[in-house]
């Protein structure tokens, strides 16, 4: 069991963006025309997020490396994360002699309404995850907030006894409330502010959008309900 306990190998925070990075101004960047005046900001440029990404897929062939895993993708946040992840890996293990084969999982979870977390997770398509017994599995969130959504599901995973957890999530909130240990693998550590594209949303919206934005006020009361 000694294995399961997560350990942030690589101590690394990912790339650090401070509380008073302004970001970047919309204008300098293409994204739909419907969410105009939605948006304050661009966080995470599209391109950066790949580059990002493309480093944690070595990351992890580096570590992982000749192991069969089970990807388990968070929806639905976490789909477009998790596309990317496995075709940088799925590139890697073509381009040299090391391999991961991988099978992959979906796990849908929703608690959040408007931009608040609430108290009832719910994790639908994880009724039975008896065949993760004995398996690497590796956990892919699109964003950690509070972490409580992430301790419950690794408390839900653990009952089914895999080999080994490692938990990627391409977004760590800096959130003083966060009580759970941090992913592996981490793509970007980011202040406390309600984010959204790059398949995060605000009440099922902004998932189509490539980068990672601070969306506006009256974004948020055009969405609302
Ligand atoms: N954006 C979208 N979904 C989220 C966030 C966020 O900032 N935090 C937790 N879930
Ligand atoms: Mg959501």
């Amino acid at each position: 069991m000694e294995d399961i306990v997560l350990q942030t190998q690589r101590g690394s925070r990912g790339i650090v963006i401070d509380d008073d990075w302004p970001g970047y101004s919309l204008e300098l960047f293409s994204y739909p025309a419907h969410y105009t005046g939605d948006l304050q900001c661009v966080v995470v440029p599209h391109g950066v997020i790949m580059d990002r990404t493309e480093r944690l897929a070595r990351d992890i062939m580096d570590d992982l490396g000749d192991n069969d895993i089970v990807v388990l993708c968070v929806l639905k946040g976490g789909y477009q994360f998790c596309a990317d992840l496995v075709d940088k890996i799925k590139a890697l293990s073509c381009s040299s002699d090391r391999t991961i084969p991988m099978r992959v999982h979906f796990i849908r979870l929703k608690s959040y309404l408007n931009d608040q977390s609430t108290e009832d997770l719910h994790i639908l398509g994880a009724e039975d995850l008896s065949f993760l017994a004995g398996k690497n599995v590796l956990i892919v969130e699109g964003i950690i907030g509070t972490g409580k959504t992430l301790k419950a599901l690794l408390k839900h995973v653990e009952a089914f006894q895999p080999k080994m957890i490692r938990v990627a999530g391409l977004l760590v909130k800096r959130v003083p409330r966060n009580t759970a240990s941090p992913p592996n693998y981490i793509g970007f550590e980011i202040p406390d502010r309600f984010v959204v594209g790059y398949a995060l949303d605000y009440n099922e919206y902004f998932r189509d959008l490539n980068h990672i934005c601070v969306i506006s006020d009256s974004g948020k009361m055009k969405y609302k309900i």
